[in-house]
């Protein structure tokens, strides 16, 4: 046959119309859209050529700056050797090589790692872990799952099932069932609390609460992101955390720490786990594993977890029926590598402990604009929130997301709390230029 070839114009097009856009205002957006071309460092490059400041490090993925050539120079040279291993009954090097490196920064505990390749994988993959758990243990009655307003854990359905978020849910109401919130932990008399707030601790006996209602022993796993990133940076009061952990000790749940944010360093140490000193049963992680660089995700857990569940099956039986195509596919497993060892080799987590006081001093400079009305932060990651428009919440911050952008700064707002999270190597006039076009922004108003 002869294949003639299309002309080139049909590829090369101006439309916008085709791509369907996630959590975007299509419409709004392909009137006026706002192109990045490049990226390198702290900064991004608009379709205009004009250079931004990556204020979110993406969407708090690029702990180590844009285009680092190790990341990319480890997945070409693993997509050259090996570009893909089917995982189920097969294995590849990287992906052991990558668990057990996770290992050495996980708390003392997690010493096992499942590969997923998104945030909302780990959550549903956690989820399923923790049914499993507990039916191995003979515990199959725990079919409650308790998570917190304000929530979020991703898209798929397990996420929006345990969702805090309304507008993650309200439309998708065919979601698991079984599963009951907590309180948030925002509170306006801890408005501009810089860190942890010292009153609070006592919201999380709204576990107990749930489990003087529904049994303790229905319950099987607490769902929590030790800092709530995408509602706007809320911070767990002081020993707020630990009360949970108690709890769940004292009934037999698992707690789960969504640590896709907070993961990798965003509060100085490894994990927030180490920040707060509350060892979960489970860590969801994703985001900054791979620097942004390729999609990956995955799941910790404790030694006892893993044991059980495979334990559970005869020697020769599969015995944890999950699994992705993509897990731990060789070019993430390369990037992680990669992203773990430039973290290391330049102290990243320990160059975002040192930042963090300059940081969150920077951003309480905002404090005296008229429309802020509240700064809320810890580690390397704040929250500036501000006034909504009477009767419109959300319209302000999606505004401000614009006109930031146009101001020269990528900064991330959900509803009317921008989630400002640099890059960790940030130095000081990075996180002034921040904050300054911040100030310039917020004072248009
Ligand atoms: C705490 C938390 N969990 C889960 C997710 C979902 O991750 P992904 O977008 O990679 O699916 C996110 C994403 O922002 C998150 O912040």
């Amino acid at each position: 046959m002869n294949v003639v070839a299309k002309p080139l114009e049909k590829f090369v097009t101006n439309s916008l119309e085709q791509h369907w856009m996630p959590f975007t205002a299509n419409r709004e957006f392909k009137d006026a859209p706002r192109l990045i071309t490049k990226s390198e460092g702290m900064y991004l490059w608009n379709q205009n050529g004009d250079r931004l400041i990556d204020g979110s490090s993406g969407l708090f993925n690029v702990a180590a700056g844009h285009g680092r050539r190790e990341i990319a120079d480890a997945v070409y040279a693993q997509m050259l050797q090996n570009d893909y291993t089917a995982p189920f009954q097969l294995g590849q090097p990287t992906s052991f090589a990558l668990a057990s490196k996770l290992t050495g920064i996980l708390p003392d505990a997690l010493n096992h790692v499942f590969f997923t390749n998104s945030g909302s994988e780990s959550i549903d993959t956690a989820l399923k872990i923790a049914m499993s758990y507990h039916r191995a243990r003979g515990d199959g009655q725990r079919i409650r799952f308790v998570s917190r307003e304000r929530a979020y854990h991703g898209v798929n359905m397990g996420g929006v099932s345990l969702a805090g978020m309304v507008k993650n849910r309200e439309t998708f109401p065919a979601v698991m069932p079984n599963v009951v919130m907590m309180r948030h932990t925002w509170d306006p008399d801890n408005c501009f609390t810089k860190g942890q707030a010292e009153r609070g601790a006592k919201l999380a006996d709204d576990l107990q609460r749930h489990c003087e209602t529904y049994g303790g022993s229905t319950i099987a796993a607490v769902f929590v992101e030790p800092v709530a990133g995408s509602t706007g940076t809320l911070v767990p009061p002081k020993g707020y955390l630990q009360r949970l952990r108690q709890i769940c000790d004292q009934h037999g749940i698992l707690l789960v720490f969504d640590e896709v944010i907070t993961g990798f360093g965003r509060l100085g140490t490894p994990f927030a786990a180490h920040a707060f000193d509350v060892v979960p049963d489970i860590i969801t992680m994703a985001k900054a594993l791979t620097n942004g660089a390729i999609p990956m995700g995955a799941v910790a857990v404790r030694d006892e977890v893993y044991e059980t569940v495979t334990e559970a099956a005869p020697e020769d039986a599969i015995e944890f029926f999950h699994g992705y195509t993509y897990s731990a596919h060789p070019a993430a497993c390369a990037a992680g590598l990669a992203t773990l060892q430039i973290y290391e080799d330049e102290g990243l987590f320990e160059r975002s402990a040192q930042m963090s006081e300059y940081f969150l001093d920077a951003m309480w400079s905002l404090k005296d604009i008229p429309v802020v009305r509240d700064l809320r932060g810890i580690g390397m990651m704040a929250a500036v929130e501000v006034f909504p428009e009477e009767g419109k919440p959300g319209t302000r911050g999606n505004g401000l997301q614009k006109s930031l952008f146009w101001n020269g700064c990528h900064v991330k707002w959900t509803g009317d709390s921008a989630i400002v999270a640099p890059s960790f190597i940030a130095v000081k006039q990075h996180i002034d230029e921040i904050v300054d076009c911040l100030r310039r922004t917020l004072e248009e108003i």
